[in-house]
Parts: structure tokens; C-alpha cells; sequence
């Protein structure tokens, strides 16, 4: 049957979608998929009403697309779609409540205060001592981040990422190297050390810059096999299926901190389990058909 790729949405991650989608919807057609593209939930849940698609490739980024509320409706309406379900994707897109989770569970995640707006969480933060990344709980790519090492700096930065988000997490920040594992059908592919240009990750090192250096396989032997298995502990935990990927810092004594999962993660030129999935020897395309394979589990 015709197959949606639905893209774009509304988030603050909208472009990031669009060139995401873009190159998934190439891809699929190439492999003689009849796909199409649908921009944002309201224009793909009238195509279903209108019985226009049996299945479909999500591929929106952020809220409203990544975040349970479209794979609630997918599920009530019967279509079958990519990725993770209604509690994997809700729980991935907080993260909060994600590390929480791990925290329960006895895994890895670098100490944090959860704030909400309006309430006054000083003596927290002061006890988390510096350096510190101040994150809105519910973003990706990025957006709103701010390192702060010293105190001074923090209003600043709490000032910016509550511009996208009325519930923010200061996280203890890991000195370190960056990895991050896709996850593919219950597999972890290889890992990816990430080396930014600046030392920070940040939207321009994530899709504009040429000069961010991925490493891959990251690590060797032992290391390699607990960081794989580490991630897939995380995704499985957070209740996340089909595929995804786990960003993991690694500290100077080689300790792995999880940050988070992303369920809908970036399929750009620039993005990273195309690489993982390019070490294996599964290209683009393979791996496009592979995504969608997760809809029909
Ligand atoms: N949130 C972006 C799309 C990623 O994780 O790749
Ligand atoms: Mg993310």
C-alpha cells in the first residue's frame, strides 16, 4: 500500500524534519516504494480519515510528532507506523522523567535539577556545583542548550532555554567525549564518536558545519561491546521499538553517562545512524526500507 512520510510539523525542529524527510522519501521511491510526503499531523490525519495511506514513515522531529500524541492517534485510527509506540515516545521526548527512569533502574545519567517555571531551585543548583548544561526538557537538536561554568551565566542561560520550554533540566556536565549509538530492530549498530569543531555539539556543529569529525566504530573491544550494551539497556527502558538512537558521554575514566534517546532521530546528510548503519554496510536507501520494516513488527 501507499506509504506517508510525514514531515515538517511545527516544532522547533520543523527544517530539520524537512530535510530529513526529503531524503527519506528519495530513498523509499528509489527502492519502489509508493511513498509520499504529508507536512505535519493535521494534513496526515485527514489523508487517513480519507483512507489515502496504509501505513506510515514518521519522520517529524520534536513535539507533536516525536513525542506519543501522533503515535496515540496513529494507534486509535489503526495505521501502523515507524518507531517507537505512545510511552516510548513520550517518555524520550522528557527528558526529566527519561532519566528517572534510568535512575530507577540503577543506570547511568549525570546528576541533575528539574525546573519548573516560576519556582526557585537555587539550592539545588548549588549543591550540582559547575560546570552545568541547561536544557529544555522536551527540545532536540540542540535548541536552547547553553555549557555554563560559572554561576554568573546560569540566569542567562535558564533565561534561553525557557524560551522553548516551561519545564528545564540542569544537568551536571560530563567533561568528556560525546558517542552516540543508533539502534536498529533491537540492535546497536557501531558507536559514534562525535569530535565538534568548537568542542560543543550544537546546531551548527550538528548540520551545518563540514567540520564535526565522526568516528566510527568510536571505541574498541570491551568498551565498544559495554556502550552498546549500555544504550540498548537505556532504549529498552525507556520503552522505545523499532529504532532510535542513544547519545552517552564518556568521562575521563572512561564512564559512560546516558543523556538521552532520540525516537525520530535526523536523517540528514550531516545526521549519524546513517553513518552507524554505513559501517555495517547498510546504505541510505537499505536502511530507509529497514526503518520502515519497523512498522510492519
Ligand atoms: N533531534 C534530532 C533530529 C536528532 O536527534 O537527530
Ligand atoms: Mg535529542
Amino acid at each position: 500500500g501507499r506509504v506517508a512520510v510525514v514531515l515538517g510539523g511545527n516544532s522547533a525542529e520543523r527544517e530539520v524534519s524537512l530535510n530529513s524527510g526529503a531524503n527519506v522519501l528519495a530513498a523509499l521511491k528509489s527502492r519502489g516504494v509508493d511513498a509520499h510526503a504529508v507536512d505535519g499531523v493535521p494534513a496526515l490525519l485527514d489523508a487517513l480519515r480519507a483512507g489515502h495511506f496504509a501505513r506510515v514513515f514518521n519522520i517529524l522531529h520534536g513535539r507533536g510528532g516525536e513525542d506519543g500524541v501522533l503515535q496515540g492517534a496513529l494507534q486509535s485510527l489503526g495505521v501502523p507506523f515507524t518507531g517507537s509506540g505512545v510511552l516510548g515516545s513520550a517518555l524520550s521526548m522528557d527528558k526529566v522523567r527519561t532519566k528517572q527512569v534510568w535512575q530507577a533502574l540503577g543506570l547511568p545519567t549525570p546528576a541533575y535539577v528539574a525546573l519548573k517555571r516560576g519556582e526557585d531551585v537555587s539550592a539545588a543548583i548549588a549543591q550540582l556545583g559547575m560546570p552545568v548544561i541547561v536544557k529544555p526538557s522536551h527540545e532536540g537538536s540542540s535548541v536552547g542548550i547553553t555549557k555554563v561554568r560559572s554561576a554568573a551565566d546560569l540566569p542567562a542561560a535558564i533565561e534561553l532555554a525557557a524560551r522553548y520550554d516551561g519545564e528545564l533540566v540542569i544537568e551536571a556536565l560530563v567533561e568528556g567525549e560525546e558517542y552516540t549509538i543508533a539502534i536498529l530492530n533491537g540492535v546497536a549498530l557501531p558507536s559514534i564518536h562525535i569530535v565538534p569543531k568548537g568542542g560543543f555539539y550544537d546546531y551548527h556543529a550538528k548540520y551545518v558545519s563540514d567540520e564535526t569529525q565522526y568516528i566510527c566504530p568510536g571505541l574498541d573491544g570491551v568498551a565498544e561491546e559495554e556502550i552498546r550494551a549500555l544504550s540498548l539497556r537505556a532504549f529498552d527502558a525507556a520503552a522505545c521499538a523499532g529504532w532510535g538512537r542513544v547519545d552517552v558521554m564518556r568521562d575521563a575514566q572512561g564512564r559512560n553517562w546516558l543523556l538521552e534517546v532520540n525516537t525520530t532521530p535526523g536523517m540528514t546528510s550531516h545526521s549519524l545512524v546513517p553513518k552507524a548503519a554505513r559501517a555495517v554496510g547498510i546504505e541510505f536507501e537499505e536502511l530507509c526500507w529497514r526503518i520502515l520494516e519497523t512498522s510492519m513488527l
